[in-house]
């Protein structure tokens, strides 16, 4: 009955065990990386050129006003070069970008490279692909232990396809298979 199916191989499931402290970062991460999450590329216009980084930390904060937010390690090198922009983007991946996901969470000094971009009316690049773009100005940034807690204001936004999204979880991909079974209430 569930279309559900992993497109690449996820780490092996924890299996369940009782309360334990946080002392293992590895273990922290597994035990976390169980919850599923959205992959968005974070893009802005440095002085440098274009800049974005893979996050899965990105949420809807606040709907009057509309307010977003992702967080970012504080060790990050390309958060910098985003802050130098007061606009940025957020693209969310659809189901077929995993290639996307990796491009711009890899080491390198270019990852537009062989990515099909615009730049949009306020200068924001946005990937071409993506399902939903936002366009964000930096509203506050907060050190929250070793991540930056990231929030803008959402100024415009395009659904641009409705193709299902990416999915991240157990280290893999979800292929969410265009399925989408029940309906929430919200
Ligand atoms: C699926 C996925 C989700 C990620 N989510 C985040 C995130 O929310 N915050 C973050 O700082 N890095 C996240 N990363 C890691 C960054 O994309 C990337 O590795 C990091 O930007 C390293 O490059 P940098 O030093 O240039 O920032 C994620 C990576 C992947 C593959």
């Amino acid at each position: 009955m569930s279309t559900t199916t992993m497109q690449t191989t996820p780490s092996v499931a924890t299996p369940p065990s009782g309360p334990s402290a946080v002392d293992d970062a590895v273990d922290y991460r597994r035990v976390l990386g169980h919850v599923p999450t959205s992959v968005a590329v974070v893009t802005a216009n440095a002085r440098s050129g274009p800049v974005g980084m893979t996050v899965g930390s990105f949420t809807s904060v606040s709907l009057d006003p509309p307010l977003v937010a992702f967080f970012v390690d504080r060790s990050s090198r390309t958060w910098p070069r985003l802050y130098e922009a007061s606009h940025f983007g957020v693209n969310i991946l659809g189901h077929g970008h995993s290639a996307l996901c990796r491009a711009f969470s890899r080491r390198s000094e270019d990852r537009f490279l062989d990515v099909e971009w615009s730049v949009s009316d306020r200068g924001v690049p946005l990937l071409d692909e993506a399902i939903v773009t936002l366009e964000c100005t930096r509203f506050k940034v907060d050190l929250i232990g070793d991540h930056y807690q990231v929030v803008g204001r959402v100024e415009s936004m395009e659904l641009r396809a409705t193709d299902p999204p990416l999915i991240f979880l157990r280290g893999g991909f979800v292929d969410m298979g265009g399925s989408q079974r029940g309906e929430a209430d919200a």
